[in-house]
């Protein structure tokens, strides 16, 4: 089973900051990273889970309202004593992981272009990634089908893994011809057998405990989502199983 951290070292780390990729990156024998981004209304790609700044900063309001650096000014919400944090901009990211990168960690950049449409969010987003030549250890996903096409149009070659909660789906959305070579399912929504999903990489997500949670993951059984067909999962606390 290869495991990923997802929005970094969620658990012990503000997601999506950098101290939650910087200690992702560390965890030997980690196989990637998964990350969530978002278009602001200068055109700016950061990295931010949700569509709106509310849950995570003591900002209020949709991030296609803000420009870059009205985003940057809002503090992410961090525990008492913990280093400031602010949202960062996926060059920042990359300016922490492509090191990393080039030694084999993969990063996966999630289009979170669902539910608020970034026109150009994708052209954007590689040649950012390209910029920093790392564009072979990349893995693209989105919930959207459409984005994923023109990610594909783009890269013949890249890794792009269709996003949805059950397997079922995202198997629909794949032969539809999104150009995704890879399924995304929620780790525990295999409603597909081990012998449907033969052969494909299927890499399941959970979400449950994110920072600020003071009680780790509950016991997660990597055998049985193995069984299932899982052959990676993303999950908040990777330190923890590796
Ligand atoms: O990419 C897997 C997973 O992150 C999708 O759900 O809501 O955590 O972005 P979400
Ligand atoms: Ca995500």
């Amino acid at each position: 089973m290869r495991i990923w951290a997802h929005r970094g070292c969620s658990l012990r780390y503000p997601e999506n900051t950098l101290s939650a990729f910087r200690a992702a990156a560390e965890i030997p024998g980690l196989a990637g990273i998964e990350t969530d981004v978002q278009m602001a209304k200068d055109g700016e790609l950061i990295v931010l889970h949700d569509e709106k700044v509310d849950r995570t900063t003591n900002g209020t309001g949709w991030v296609k309202d803000f420009t870059l650096s009205e985003i940057q000014a809002l503090s992410v919400d961090v525990k008492d004593g913990g280093a400031p944090e602010h949202i960062p901009t996926l060059e920042e990211v990359l300016d922490v992981l492509a090191p990393y990168m080039k030694n084999g960690l993969k990063l996966n950049i999630e289009l979170k272009n669902s539910k608020v449409q970034y026109p150009g969010m994708e052209a954007r987003a590689i040649a950012t990634v390209g910029s920093y030549g790392v564009l072979r250890q990349t893995v693209w996903s989105s919930f959207y089908a459409k984005s994923l096409s023109i990610v594909r149009s783009f890269l013949p070659d890249a890794e792009i893994g269709i996003l949805d909660i059950k397997a079922s789906d995202c198997l629909y959305k794949m032969k539809g011809g999104c150009g995704a070579d890879v399924i995304h399912p929620y780790a525990k929504a295999m409603d597909v057998t081990a012998a449907e999903v033969s052969g494909l990489t299927v890499r399941g997500w959970l979400t449950e405990k994110l920072y600020p949670a003071e009680k780790t993951e509950e016991a997660l059984d990597l055998e049985a989502l193995e069984k299932s067909g899982v052959t990676d999962v993303f999950m908040n606390e990777p330190e923890r199983f590796l």
